[in-house]
């Protein structure tokens, strides 16, 4: 009999979707012209690259003008952070970001701080949750950037960015928005959202891998981190992508008819499902992130005294895709920095399993997990020194 196949590791990347395949496909071939071109195949391609921009522009509300292109969230992230404070060198020294970011964030702001900048790193409390009160006590008058996440990949925690972003206006701050894990799957609005710059990418909301925007707030300057050519407002030069901008946009028009639809209320049933279940059978696991403030698809859990690779690769066998903290640390030995952050100790953290839902997951696919989890559990335990209480 063929094993059933079940991926849950849509934080990680999720499936090209079929429309978003086929509206790319052209783009490749007849559309294949330079997008900076004067002839027809120059416009044809510059006019698919424009609808795209407005499509992935009003997922979040912003104006066209307001989306930059770039090669992923990382690059964008990168941007973000790197040209603003490069534009603004002599405006101040101090950079605040939190404890868990991603590494596109994290690596960037070390990096930051190896060449003069003084960067806080803000704490977070036991279900990954920013507090509004850390970034106010944590902000000077030479702070000239704000970077907090809006949500986390690893344990799916939302941040109160409306609150952080407000602080951050006050006191007269720029501040970004790592938002790579909400775009597409939760309601962004940057016209009441008080956030100057926001990072999406196109791979974690069934568009194509390689193609990430940077949203920059109208009146805002940054400095190119990619000279040349001068395209994306000479912000990022480079010729286009144009089958991923496209791919991107139709990514984005997806996402407004699957919340139209109902799906937030769908898998987040779904993801409880398999939560509860997970709790219930198997014991001496709990959930790590916030249960309420938490993206919809997003379950991750901690089973005690077990290796969360060791439970990766037997789910593996069993036909389950998922993962152990995040995709970019697991490999390595260390535990998870967001999970250290959160105040887990090394060997609980080591535990840590992530299953992230999609468009495509059924009920059918969660009483599979739910019967495969806990036997593969157990007979990791049956090897373990673990006794059980
Ligand atoms: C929160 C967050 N930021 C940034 C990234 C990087 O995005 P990309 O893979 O497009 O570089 C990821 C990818 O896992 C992410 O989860």
């Amino acid at each position: 009999m063929e094993t059933r196949k079940v991926y849950l590791d849509h934080s990680a990347t999720t499936p090209v979707a079929e429309e978003v395949l086929n509206a790319m496909m052209p783009f490749f071939t007849v559309g294949m012209g330079n997008p900076n071109s004067l002839h027809q195949w120059g416009r044809d391609a510059r006019r698919a690259i424009d609808e795209a921009r407005e499509s992935v522009a009003s997922l979040i509300g912003a104006n066209a003008h307001e989306i930059i292109f770039t090669g992923s969230g990382s690059a964008s992230d990168n941007l973000a952070v790197k040209g603003i404070t490069w534009a603004r060198k002599n405006a101040g020294k101090h950079i605040i970001t939190s404890a868990v970011e991603h590494h596109a964030i994290m690596d960037t702001f070390k990096w930051l701080g190896k060449n003069g900048y003084e960067v806080t790193y803000l704490p977070v409390d036991e279900y990954c949750m920013v507090h509004p009160e850390s970034l106010k006590e944590a902000i000077r008058d030479d702070t000239l950037l704000v970077s907090i996440m809006y949500a986390n990949n690893e344990v799916g925690t939302v941040n109160p960015i409306e609150e952080l972003g407000a602080i951050c206006r006050e006191r007269g701050v720029l501040f970004h928005t790592d938002a790579v894990q909400v775009a597409g799957h939760m309601p962004i609005d940057v016209t009441k959202l008080p956030v100057d710059m926001l990072t999406m990418s196109a791979h974690k909301m069934y568009g194509p891998k390689g193609i990430g925007a940077l949203y920059i707030r109208k009146g805002i300057k940054l400095s190119p981190l990619v000279h040349g050519g001068g395209q994306e407002y000479g912000i990022r030069s480079g010729t286009e992508n144009t089958p991923g901008i496209v791919g991107f946009g139709e990514a984005a028009r997806l996402a407004v008819k699957l919340h139209d639809s109902g799906e937030e209320n769908r898998i987040s049933r779904l993801r409880d499902k398999l939560l509860d279940g997970i709790i219930e059978r198997i014991p001496d696991s709990f959930i790590t992130g916030h249960r309420i403030q938490r993206l919809p698809f997003h379950g991750s859990v901690c089973v005690r005294l077990i290796e969360g690779e060791g439970i990766l690769l037997r789910m593996d066998y069993a036909g389950i895709g998922v993962s152990s903290g995040s995709a970019c640390t697991s490999g390595s030995l260390e535990p998870s920095h967001v999970l250290l952050a959160m105040g887990l100790d090394h060997a609980t953290a080591h535990g840590s399993v992530r299953l992230t839902l999609g468009k495509d997951t059924v009920d059918a696919d969660i009483d599979y997990v739910l019967e495969k989890f806990p036997q593969i559990v157990d007979t990791l335990r049956k090897m373990s020194p673990y006794k059980g209480g």
